[in-house]
């Protein structure tokens, strides 16, 4: 057509985890928490007022950074609102990266981070993960403007001591990025390291630990020098009025946070056992996924066997992961009908 810059001629865009209409059937494809959010996010969407709608929104969404300061014990001017974690992602990369500033990651990692650096027309680094998925060395070397550690990383959910990061932190040149969107169902967090260095950032998102996937809301905590400039980037208004106050509400209500947190890593313990029985090789996981390696059958054949079951979870034919099966942690009669399907399935 010739419309497009080069760069948007040539890209193929995102491809999401499908997205069924049927309501009947067992989404374990895109990561969403089973669970539903805190009844505290329904009331207070119900009590949005007419006035507020009216308005433009607040354009930095003070309300929902100062939860989320007085959560990760910051002050207010750490933190950024964003459109889903994706937008943050996003900002970084129109903020740090351009044709001479390149992106830096370890593969395999989340699939946006390359599609955004063409749609930025930047390099991209891609620097292999050894086979246990420990940070590799040369990530500390590529001298690129911004290096993105996805810890718990995806589709892995392998995890990255935060020692190992507040190093990489210290040798980086650039602003390194530490995409915590599934940090919640770990152990630990970097979150600290915002006060140590005043080259990282952390994304958070809402979609995953507080099950507001259809809101659209995430957040950055960083020094407020990073932040001030990352504010720059982002659309005036950004974050809407209803998501402001939806996320608020989830943030706050920190008993059945933990509760949800609790109830998932249960699960995602007793799915990695069903699974091993089962002869999958599955590693431990720090996300609310587990990353499960076919042992005695293919892996794509597998999906597509129960995607006819209305069974879906995620196949990448990606290096590294064309013998595994990405499965989100369902609750426990989710991962009962998968775990009865795939025994049907092996045994046919
Ligand atoms: C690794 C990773 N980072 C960031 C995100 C962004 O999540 P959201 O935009 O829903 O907050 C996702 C969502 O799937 C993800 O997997």
């Amino acid at each position: 057509m010739g419309y497009f810059r080069e760069n948007i001629e040539r890209a193929k865009g995102y491809e999401p985890g499908f997205q069924p209409k049927e309501t009947d059937v067992v989404k374990l494809n895109t990561n969403e928490n089973p669970y539903p959010p805190s009844p505290a996010v329904a009331r207070a969407i119900r009590n949005i007022s007419q006035e507020q709608v009216r308005r433009y929104p607040d354009p930095t969404g003070s309300v929902f950074r100062e939860a989320a300061a007085q959560v990760n014990e910051v002050d207010p001017d750490y933190i950024i609102c964003c459109n889903g974690g994706d937008e943050l992602l996003k900002i970084a990369l129109q903020a740090f990266c351009d044709e001479n500033r390149p992106v830096a990651y370890p593969v395999p990692t989340y699939s946006l981070y390359p599609v955004l650096a063409n749609l930025q027309n930047c390099g991209a680094i891609e620097v292999p993960f050894d086979s246990e998925f420990d940070l590799p060395d040369e990530l500390a070397r590529t001298g690129a403007a911004l290096t993105i550690v996805c810890n718990p990383n995806a589709p892995t959910g392998s995890f990255v001591n935060v020692d190992e990061l507040a190093s990489l932190a210290g040798e980086l040149a650039g602003v390194l990025l530490i995409d915590e969107a599934y940090v919640d169902f770990a152990q630990h967090n970097c979150a600290g390291l915002v006060k140590d260095f005043e080259n990282v950032i952390i994304l958070r998102s809402m979609s995953k630990s507080y099950s507001l996937a259809g809101i659209r809301f995430g957040y950055g905590i960083a020094r407020p020098a990073l932040i001030e400039g990352l504010m720059k980037v982002k659309d005036s208004y950004n974050v809407d009025s209803v998501a402001i106050t939806a996320a608020t509400a989830a943030i706050k209500d920190r008993n059945y946070f933990t509760e949800t947190i609790e109830k998932v890593k249960a699960q995602r313990k007793r799915l990695t056992h069903q699974l091993r029985d089962l002869g999958f090789d599955v590693p431990e996981s720090s996300a609310n996924f587990v990353l499960a390696r076919c042992t005695n059958n293919s892996a794509v054949e597998l999906y597509d066997k129960l995607a006819k079951r209305n069974i879906y979870v995620r196949y990448f034919a990606y290096p590294k992961l064309e013998d595994k099966l990405r499965i989100t942690v369902g609750t426990t009669e989710q991962n009962d009908k998968l775990i009865s399907a795939l025994k049907e399935i092996l045994s046919e």
